[in-house]
């Protein structure tokens, strides 16, 4: 365990899987409150911008250390159960496999196609929403997609003040927009996700800081876990090659080869929720915790070894309720888009990743045919 700075806050940064499991499996010693504070310390005119739109994210699901968490949480896995995840797998193939042959005829009629755009972004948000029976236009689909990546900067980036203060205005926006949904679906005689915590007693700004997580967390991260195999593969930087992606077999295995070692979300969160010991050491009350879920580590004869994959998605007691519709999602649209798109090869300058404190991912895959 090491001691480091990240601009702003002092992290303990632990990164063992041993003990990175160890925290995620003493809630009481090591809090989740903290899983989504600001990063980079809102400033006074970004925190009146998001006053104005009544923007609140108090403690509902990832967050939530209080006795409340165990019964909200089980609401929302009633809407991605094992079973429901596997009944939806055609629809998530007949979206991946539409936009992989938009993607192929691009290629060939222009010679790129740029992935992320192309196949990446969509299909997960789309699977999300019909999951959740919430019901949105396309361009609030795309609204989402925008304000999803700026939210996750302005709570896990770094940006400077004026970038914060755009990036506080577009997170006011889609709170109000969220605000409007959650009204809408809260009086509709369909079932979904935020009628059924209406149904719990959840208040409207309560249901409305789910909704924020829930709605970034449940398809922006599969879209970056996605590019990064896209990117991994068309480089040929991966244990698989592209055309073998195109069995179900080795796509499953390229996204767990991504899991394990760059994931989409490669650390999150705890806090000390008082004075503790973590692998002998004392660990104040009040420390902050950086968890390294995913890349290689040292093993005791001095070799190194990538993460077990399911790290990837947390582990306890609020252990990642998407956990088997990301993976399944990602192996399917890696095996349509390598079906559709004979070969591939990384096309252009190398692009520039999004490094947040907690997620990270290629910004665009841009690929040229044989
Ligand atoms: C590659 C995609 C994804 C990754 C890497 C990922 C990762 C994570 C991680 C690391 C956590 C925190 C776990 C912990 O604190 O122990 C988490 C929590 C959560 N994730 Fe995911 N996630 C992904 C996709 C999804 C999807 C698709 C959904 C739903 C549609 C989802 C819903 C949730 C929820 C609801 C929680 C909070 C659970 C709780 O606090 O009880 N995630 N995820």
């Amino acid at each position: 365990m090491s001691r480091t700075m990240n601009h702003t806050a002092p992290f303990h940064v632990v990164r063992d899987p041993k003990v990175v499991r160890d925290v995620l499996h003493r809630p009481d010693d090591f809090s989740p409150a903290n899983a989504l504070v600001a990063v980079t310390p809102l400033s006074g005119r970004s925190l009146r911008v998001l006053q104005k739109a009544a923007f609140a994210l108090p403690p509902i699901l990832a967050s939530n250390d209080s006795p409340t968490h165990p019964g909200i949480r089980k609401v929302v896995a009633g809407f991605f159960t094992p079973a429901t995840v596997q009944a939806i797998e055609p629809r998530i193939r007949e979206l991946a496999r539409k936009a992989a042959h938009a993607a192929a005829l691009e290629l060939e009629a222009t010679g790129t196609v740029e992935l992320v755009n192309a196949v990446a972004a969509l299909p997960p948000a789309q699977i999300m929403l019909e999951l959740l029976g919430v019901s949105i236009s396309h361009d609030e689909l795309l609204a989402l997609k925008a304000w999803s990546v700026d939210s996750l900067e302005l709570f896990w980036g770094w940006p400077e003040p004026e970038r914060q203060l755009e990036l506080a205005h577009s997170a006011a926006e889609f709170y109000d927009w969220l605000r409007g949904l959650v009204r809408r679906c809260t009086q509709s005689q369909e079932r979904n996700l935020f009628a059924a915590l209406d149904q719990h007693g959840l208040t409207l700004p309560e249901i409305c800081s789910l909704g924020y997580f829930l709605l970034i967390a449940g398809q922006e991260t599969t879209t970056q876990l996605i590019s990064t195999v896209l990117y991994r593969l068309a480089e040929g930087n991966c244990p698989v090659t592209w055309q073998d992606a195109a069995a179900q077999g080795p796509a499953r295995a390229a996204v767990r080869h991504v899991l394990a070692g760059e994931s989409s979300v490669p650390t999150w969160r705890r806090v000390a929720a008082r004075d503790t010991h973590l692998n002998g050491e004392l660990i104040p009350a009040g420390a902050e915790i950086l968890l390294e879920l995913t890349g290689n580590h040292k093993t005791p004869d001095g070799g190194t070894r990538a993460t077990d994959y399911s790290l990837a998605f947390g582990s306890g007691v609020h252990r990642c309720l998407g956990a088997k519709l990301a993976e399944l999602e990602a192996a399917v649209v890696i095996q349509e888009a390598a079906a559709a798109i004979q070969q591939a090869r990384l096309a252009g300058e190398v692009p520039e990743w999004l490094r947040l404190l907690s997620f990270q991912a290629p910004q665009i895959v841009l690929v040229t045919g044989q």
